[in-house]
């Protein structure tokens, strides 16, 4: 067991919670495009750890690409400005496309990103999203495969992090309100 010192305030999802989120999310993929060819697109850096999971859940045969995208520096809060910091290797174009992401928080993210992608011409273009936060609810998003609706705490771990810290977690856990110094959101 990691120690979780006195910057986590809890563990908000535990691991086998996690692992069993997965392997549910990775079966209805198996369905989903049974018989086609699926590329996954993970977002770096947060995604490493659902994108590696997801993918040895699968039992057909998938590609795997990465970008790298950033909107959020090292605060806490969303810049509103979305940088490609690591483009696909792969041409997208008549590919089925499925977008592999840790967290929606303001949504941002994924639907600059989902825009992105749409206009390469991808045969198809669907997400996956571990995690959702309450403000993306309002957003248009279009999450195909969804983990968890959490509160909207500051979450850390299971590829997530506070100032690059804590993705190696396990777990998802809460960040204690004295290490950023307010309130969520
Ligand atoms: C985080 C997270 C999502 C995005 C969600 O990435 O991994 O990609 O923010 O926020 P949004 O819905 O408000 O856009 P971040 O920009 O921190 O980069 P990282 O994945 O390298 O941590
Ligand atoms: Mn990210
Ligand atoms: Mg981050």
């Amino acid at each position: 067991e990691k120690d979780l010192g006195s910057d986590l305030a809890k563990v908000l999802i535990p691991e086998d919670r996690l692992q069993a989120k997965v392997r549910e999310l990775a079966a209805q993929i198996d369905a989903d495009y049974a018989g086609k060819d699926l590329l996954l697109v993970g977002v770096l850096k947060g995604a490493a750890m659902v994108m590696a999971d997801l993918a040895r859940a699968l039992h057909s045969p998938a590609r795997m690409d990465w970008m790298a995208v950033s909107s959020y520096g090292s605060g806490t809060k969303s810049s509103g400005v979305v940088r490609i910091l690591k483009d696909l290797d792969t041409d997208i174009s008549g590919r089925n496309v499925l977008i592999v992401e840790d967290i929606i928080d303001s949504g941002l993210t994924l639907s600059w990103l989902a825009s992105n992608l749409r206009s390469r011409g991808p045969a198809s273009l669907e997400i996956c999203a571990l995690l959702r936060k309450p403000e993306a609810v309002r957003t248009e998003i279009d999450c195909r495969y969804l983990g968890f609706d959490i509160p909207n705490e500051f979450v850390v771990g299971y590829g997530l992090d506070y100032d690059e810290k804590y993705r190696n977690l396990p777990f998802v856990g809460t960040l204690a309100p004295h290490v950023y110094g307010g309130t969520a959101g």
